[in-house]
């Protein structure tokens, strides 16, 4: 089954706005895997559910072309707005239908995307779209692997945060678990022999209080409460930004607190 959520225009414009690009020591995991599975050249990656197009263009550096595909035209539209990358281009189309001729594809990416999508028929899609040997690289992050830290503090703000999730945990829905369970079930229903998960890749930045918030207002469990209840998810935010500042001993949501997170991969060649 596919979902279709992240398909308003507010959705879209917050997911630019605070959705974090994956980091560069995950990328470069992702290309050393595909240079040992398939080699060069790197002509075509296919990013699949791309949203707002983070991922897509975080490999225009390393491929002729990037195409991010997205089932929602409005993530597409902020994702078109993005200036200064010539290589990379945006269509709109399904994980389960990719808008791809056979054999054409090096690099199939999903960032937090894959959980989404309609398994069999996409990993069908993908063998269909990939060249012989060539890869995807299915990656994603766990929000309960997600740490905050401000001198401290630490402690007492991961309550917090780990609060917000309790209240939203009505609004979870199942992909949301297979993400959390970083994409186990969807690794094991992979055909291919030449396959690997890799879990524990750490980044942590520096953001400030208010893009936390931000990035909580972009979670489809958070959506969710708010189509239902938009007064109690609005104080949701406020109470827990509140909370954050007098935790922190400070007034301005412009503070930057430390944001850890743990990336997983599942990588996987074409037989
Ligand atoms: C959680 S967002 C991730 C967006 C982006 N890759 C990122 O890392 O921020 C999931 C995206 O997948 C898209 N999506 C969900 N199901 C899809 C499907 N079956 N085919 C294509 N895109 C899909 C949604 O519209 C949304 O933009």
């Amino acid at each position: 089954m596919a979902y279709r959520m992240f398909e308003g225009k507010d959705h879209a414009s917050i997911y630019q706005k605070y959705r974090f690009t994956p980091p560069d020591e995950l990328r470069a995991v992702i290309l050393q895997y595909l240079d040992k599975q398939k080699g060069r050249p790197h002509l075509l990656a296919v990013d699949v559910g791309c949203g707002t197009g983070q991922n897509s263009r975080l490999f225009a550096p390393n491929f002729q072309e990037v195409v991010g595909v997205d089932i929602s035209e409005c993530q597409l539209e902020e994702a078109r707005a993005v200036p200064g990358y010539p290589n990379v281009s945006y269509r709109k189309g399904t994980a389960e239908e990719l808008p791809f001729a056979d054999g054409s594809v090096d690099l199939l990416t999903a960032a937090s995307a894959a959980h989404w999508f309609d398994q069999s028929k996409f990993l069908t899609e993908a063998n269909r779209v990939l060249k012989p040997k060539g890869c995807m690289a299915l990656l994603g992050f766990s929000d309960s692997d997600t740490k905050l830290h401000y001198k401290n503090c630490g402690e007492k703000l991961n309550q917090i945060y780990e609060e917000v999730k309790q209240v939203l945990i009505p609004y979870t829905s199942n992909p949301v678990a297979v993400s959390e369970a970083k994409l186990k079930e969807l690794y094991s229903a992979i055909p291919y022999p030449e396959k690997e998960r890799i879990e524990g890749i750490q980044t942590t930045s520096l953001v400030p209080v208010w893009k936390v918030l931000g990035l909580i207002e972009t979670w489809s469990m958070f959506q969710a409460y708010k189509k239902k209840e938009p007064q109690a998810a609005a104080s949701l935010l406020l109470r827990t930004q509140q909370r954050f500042l007098e935790e922190m001993g400070v007034t301005s949501p412009d503070t930057e607190i430390e944001y850890a997170m743990e990336y997983f991969c599942v990588l996987a060649s074409k037989s």
